[in-house]
């Protein structure tokens, strides 16, 4: 999710790379008719550059083992050992969520035990789960936890500008066994997200384009049978300071809603009368301030109401490796929907003033059909800072390595509502040098409490993603 806003972009960063694209290119032999003498040459010289390329590989992958985070090395355990542990109770029942004295043993022995009735859900709100492409597990995570969704975000397409023209590329991705095992009676709805790519201003200002832009859209979605999309723009098109050209603002959120307008007129004989194609929409967090072009608002809420069936609301990367801290506070969250979130029954809604405690926030005057639409981000994964500065994200393996390696003790930090642990560590290139670490990843707790803000909303979720949680996680929803 590219260079949305700062944060965005460092979760990116902090992804996995994606595996290359299979290179569909055939092989072709140049060789060529020449002396004997020159063809020994050549092929001396061959050999030598081939075994100087080798020894130099292997020099590289010495140096990669060495300077590799050791925890690393620990493989994953995979995904059916895990899934042939289950428990007979949810999380709940078992004592598990709880802020205080929550040990690392009982971590290691209890996360991936979660309840065999996976049907049963705890939160009745809207449920986006992103899955993508480069962590195989969240696959997984889908067809087993299939009942707890109502929404599955494959993150597959991507709707580009090059030389040639207008592309949306990502179909190879596409895995129509695994949407049919996840999508039974219709539920939950496949949204593949698809974000925009390449430089985005003809598409807002050349009405040939933006047609032929939705009309990419509508009719993928129309051939592989989706339900709907999850659109990634305002990153691009903050990237690019398009926002700040009230002109060009005002034709961004007019695309939104033409592609939203477009994809629920637009009939498939597959489905159901009534049964609308779906737009979600990924929006950035309050900044704070209200005048920035960049933010998204309660008016462009407004404005798009219609035309849009989910606001996929990024509220998580308050920290980053420059400033280590919890990933979401949940204050912060809590003021982000107060920011956001309508008030008043009037189409014009009324700005919010986001005051300090709960009761002033006004929680019952929010339009109900507003705040169902939005979608409270959650993150699935944490962080392993190196104190002051440095590190990154983690997802559940890596997590479960560290706790297994450090003994931690785990603290609940009231002024966030996150666990975190500490550990330091001799890094590996610099001798009798010890950096501190300090590691938040989601809890039953924490995740526990976030569900219960969103209730108290009336506001749904999305996660990001499921495949770097850990399996008792899903209990919660
Ligand atoms: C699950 O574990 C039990 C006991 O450890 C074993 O007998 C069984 O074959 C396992 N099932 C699968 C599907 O791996
Ligand atoms: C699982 O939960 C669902 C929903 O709460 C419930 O209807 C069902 O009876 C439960 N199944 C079992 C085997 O407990």
């Amino acid at each position: 999710m590219p260079s949305q806003g700062a944060g965005q972009r460092r979760r990116v960063a902090a992804k996995p790379p994606r595996p290359p694209v299979r290179n569909a290119r055939g092989g072709r032999n140049y060789e060529q008719q020449s002396p004997e003498s020159v063809k020994n040459k050549l092929s001396v010289s061959v050999l030598l550059s081939v075994t100087a390329v080798c020894v130099m590989l292997a020099m590289l992958w010495g140096v990669w083992l060495l300077t590799r985070r050791p925890d690393a090395l620990v493989a994953p355990p995979s995904v059916n050992q895990l899934f042939n542990v289950t428990a007979t109770a949810s999380v709940y029942d078992r004592g598990l969520v709880k802020a205080a004295d929550l040990s690392y043993e009982a971590v290691l022995k209890d996360h991936p035990r979660y309840w065999t009735n996976t049907s049963h859900r705890h939160f009745k709100g809207s449920v986006l789960a992103y899955v993508t492409p480069w962590n195989g597990k969240g696959y997984d995570m889908a067809k087993l936890f299939r009942s707890k969704f109502t929404h599955v975000s494959p993150v597959w397409y991507q709707l580009k500008r090059d030389n040639s023209g207008l592309h949306l590329h990502g179909r190879h991705d596409v895995d129509q066994k695994w949407i049919s095992d996840v999508r039974q009676g219709g539920s939950p709805k496949i949204v593949p997200r698809v974000v925009l790519e390449g430089y985005p201003t003809d598409m807002l200002t050349k009405e040939e384009e933006r047609e032929e832009a939705i009309d990419a859209i509508t009719s993928e979605v129309t051939k592989m049978q989706f339900d709907g999309i999850v659109l990634e723009a305002w990153s691009l098109w903050r990237g690019y300071r398009l926002l700040q050209d009230s002109n060009l603002r005002q034709k961004a959120l007019e695309f939104i809603k033409l592609l939203g307008m477009e994809l629920h007129t637009t009939k498939s004989p597959k489905r159901k009368s009534g049964d609308l194609f779906q737009l979600i929409l990924v929006i950035p967090p309050p900044t704070g301030t209200p005048q920035d072009p960049n933010s998204f608002t309660t008016s462009d809420m407004i404005y798009l109401r219609d035309s849009v069936d989910g606001f996929s609301l990024m509220t998580y990367d308050y920290s980053n490796a420059y400033a280590p801290g919890p990933n979401a506070p949940l204050a912060w969250m809590r003021q982000c929907l107060a920011v956001l979130l309508p008030k008043g029954k009037g189409k014009e809604g009324e700005r919010a003033d986001a005051r300090k405690d709960l009761q002033s926030y006004d929680i019952a005057s929010r339009v109900p059909e507003m705040a169902s639409k939005t979608l409270m981000g959650i993150n699935f994964y944490g962080n392993d800072y190196s104190m002051p500065q440095g590190g990154g994200a983690i997802v559940g393996h890596e997590y479960i390595s560290l706790l297994a390696q450090h003994k931690p003790i785990l603290t609940w930090e009231e002024a966030s509502s996150e666990h975190y642990f500490t550990y330091s560590k001799e890094e590996s290139m610099i001798k009798n040098k010890k950096t501190d670490h300090k590691v938040y990843y989601p809890s039953l707790q924490s995740l526990s409490t976030r569900l219960e803000e969103a209730k108290r909303w009336g506001v749904g979720i999305s996660i990001w993603e499921i495949g770097q949680g850990l399996e008792y996680f899903f209990d919660i929803l």
